[in-house]
């Protein structure tokens, strides 16, 4: 572009009087185009012109041409903040409002805590352990050495030789017990972890361990205990029935089973007809478990039991899939909502 004839005083006045006649959002995409597009904007080209010019006209002109620059630019910029926003104009404010939806407690808190509620209720303190833990007190401190076959990896993850994800919250226990001295009761909920997948499993879910130790604690007093808990969670009419069983922790061992909650007069899914559910592993702790945390086990008895919190939940509200504890539909959530 050829600036001889060009001047600030001319270019300016043209500029502000098209500034003035613009009106709308269009005209200030135009005039934003013709005056500072990269490509062919006038500011743009003068600049370019300016590499022309002779010697003694640089100064004043590239001053000049600054100066214009400077004004177009600061018009433009000013207008586009005072512009509305094209999406603004689809607005209809008389469309009708988003109702809110509040949430509700999840299933499984609501069952632990009435569990919680109903321990706390007799006695029972209520402590935790880490997610992240040592063989030691997953396994070893609870009577379950190396060559032990609950410590196979088919059902373990592992983190390194020592660390693992808990399978159990049993270890919960010698925790417990490292800190505090006899008598004492205590349940400890929590996240644990296996290598499995089913209707009724799932990789992670939730236990509630419990312990209780003294001086003179006996079989009887867990019977008693899990059978008043049994009927609490469901429903006076339940008798509880316990069956000899194994856990490298206790000794003697015992599952624990609740007359079927959901048979009426025909054989039931839920319990395969036989009429009892079994909800629980339990027994007397044993005395090797004593010793791995310095307690004397002439001194002392106790009794342990360990439950999955889903699966009482499952049962109370009769839910048929472990999965819907974690999928988060709302259309399961709510119908647990209070109010
Ligand atoms: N830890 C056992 C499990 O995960 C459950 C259990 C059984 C816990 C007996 C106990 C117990 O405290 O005494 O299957």
């Amino acid at each position: 572009m050829d600036l001889t004839a060009w001047r600030y005083e001319d270019g300016i006045a043209a500029f502000r009087k098209e500034a003035d006649a613009a009106s709308g959002e269009e005209d200030w995409a135009r005039l934003k185009n013709a005056y500072l597009s990269k490509k062919n904007g006038l500011v743009t080209s003068l600049l370019a012109g300016l590499r022309e010019v002779s010697r003694e006209l640089k100064p004043r002109l590239g001053k000049e041409i600054n100066q214009f620059k400077k004004e177009v630019e600061a018009t433009l910029k000013e207008r586009a903040k005072v512009a509305p926003k094209r999406k603004a104009a689809g607005l209809d404010l008389t469309l009708p409002g988003m109702a809110p939806r509040p949430g509700s407690l999840h299933p499984l808190t609501l069952t632990l805590d009435d569990m919680l509620k109903w321990f706390t209720q007799m006695g029972y303190d209520i402590s935790d352990g880490p997610e992240i833990e040592t063989t030691f007190y997953n396994f070893e401190a609870l009577n379950t050495p190396e060559d032990h076959p609950a410590r196979e990896d088919a059902d373990t993850f592992y983190i390194d030789d020592n660390r693992l994800l808990r399978t159990q919250t049993s270890g919960c226990q010698i925790r417990y017990m490292q800190t505090h001295t006899p008598p004492f009761r205590m349940v400890a909920p929590g996240k644990v972890f296996r290598r499995d997948d089913d209707a009724t499993h799932s990789p992670m879910f939730h236990q509630l361990e419990g312990l209780v130790v003294g001086e003179n604690i006996s079989f009887g007093h867990l019977k008693g205990t899990l059978e008043a808990f049994a009927r609490a969670m469901f429903g006076e009419e339940v008798t509880i029935r316990l069956r000899p069983s194994y856990f490298p922790f206790t000794e003697p061992s015992a599952e624990v089973d609740v007359t079927c909650v959901f048979c009426g007069n025909e054989p039931c899914r839920v319990c395969k007809g036989t009429g009892w559910i079994e909800i629980l592993g339990s027994g007397m702790v044993d005395p090797n478990v004593f010793e791995a945390v310095g307690y004397d086990p002439d001194k002392y008895t106790g009794f342990a039991f360990g439950m999955g919190i889903e699966r009482i939940s499952m049962l109370r509200m009769q839910v048929p899939h472990i999965r819907y504890y974690f999928n988060n539909d709302r259309r399961f959530l709510d119908r647990f909502k209070v109010g």
